[in-house]
């Protein structure tokens, strides 16, 4: 028996990208996905691979950051599959500027989406799973919101944000069976990233992460399937960076690439 098998999931931002893989890893797992993403025809694509792997999957188009599609995305997922035992809060953008140049539409359309968002589909998620004591929601946070990024003040605030809400929801939700925790990725080798850097600046930044590359989109499903499973029961509030050990090194990787570069390799 698949370790999801018999379980009904929704992943926001599942178009493309790392939503996108985290949604076909729980499908391949045995689980029935619904597909959210602000772009349809992403949404669309991405629910038709998963209806290839032989699972049942729903598409909708909708934007996390407002109220009330937000709960139509449990209210589909329900009606599709008849409850939701997983959900993955992965929707999100963002927008580079130095902090004194941020505007305050661009504040808070982020804000909005990653803390928003995140909250208006967990508090409907979490309504449904309490009704059948038992639920796994799932938050991708950032390093940006561990550290302070440069030019991603809105982001990484918003990041920090959805941390705070998934420590007070395993507090809270910890007495109907759910459990919340949150993956923190690093720079993930997505369409997103290289087209953000130019080829020097991506290649120069893997050199800054100690495994020496960017992540790939499957590493950071393969974190959130494993806090989504039955048996990640006991864990509850946990924010795990995946980022090949750049949290941990801190600074001290400013040290290690000096060494690196003065050595030659
Ligand atoms: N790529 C990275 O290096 C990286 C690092 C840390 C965290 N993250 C986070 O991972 C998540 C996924 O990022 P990605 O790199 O796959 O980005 P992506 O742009 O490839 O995918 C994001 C998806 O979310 C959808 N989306 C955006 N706004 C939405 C909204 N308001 N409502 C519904 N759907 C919306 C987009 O249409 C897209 O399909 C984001 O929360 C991002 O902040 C990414």
């Amino acid at each position: 028996m698949a370790e999801f098998d018999g379980q009904a999931a929704l992943v926001t931002g599942a178009g493309r990208g790392i939503g996108k893989a985290i949604a076909l890893r729980l499908a391949r797992g045995g689980a029935d996905v619904a597909i959210a993403d602000i772009n349809a025809e992403w949404a669309e694509a991405t629910a038709e691979e998963i209806r290839k792997l032989g699972r049942r999957s729903w598409a909708a188009t909708a934007d996390v950051g407002d109220y009330d599609q937000a709960q139509g995305l449990t209210a589909g997922t329900v009606d599709a599959f008849g409850k939701i035992d997983i959900l993955v809060n992965n929707a999100g953008t963002s927008k580079s500027a130095p902090f004194l140049e941020i505007t305050k539409e661009s504040w808070l359309a982020q804000l909005n989406v990653h803390m928003s968002g995140t909250f208006y589909c967990s508090q409907a998620a979490a309504k449904d799973m309490r009704t059948r004591g038992y639920g796994r929601i799932v938050c991708i946070s950032s390093v940006a919101g561990f550290m302070g990024p440069i030019d991603l003040a809105a982001y990484g605030a918003a990041k920090a944000g959805v941390i705070g809400l998934v420590r007070a929801m395993a507090l809270e939700l910890g007495d109907y069976g759910i459990t919340a925790n949150g993956v923190a990725p690093g720079p993930i080798d997505t369409e997103l990233l290289r087209s953000a850097w130019p080829a020097d600046v991506y290649a120069e930044r893997a050199e800054h992460i100690p495994v020496r590359r960017l992540g790939k989109v499957e590493e950071i499903a393969h974190a959130v399937a494993f806090f989504a499973s039955p048996e990640a029961s006991y864990i509850s509030g946990v924010i795990m960076p995946v980022d090949g050990g750049s949290v941990a090194a801190g600074a001290y990787m400013v040290e290690k690439y000096r060494r690196r570069k003065k050595a030659g390799n």
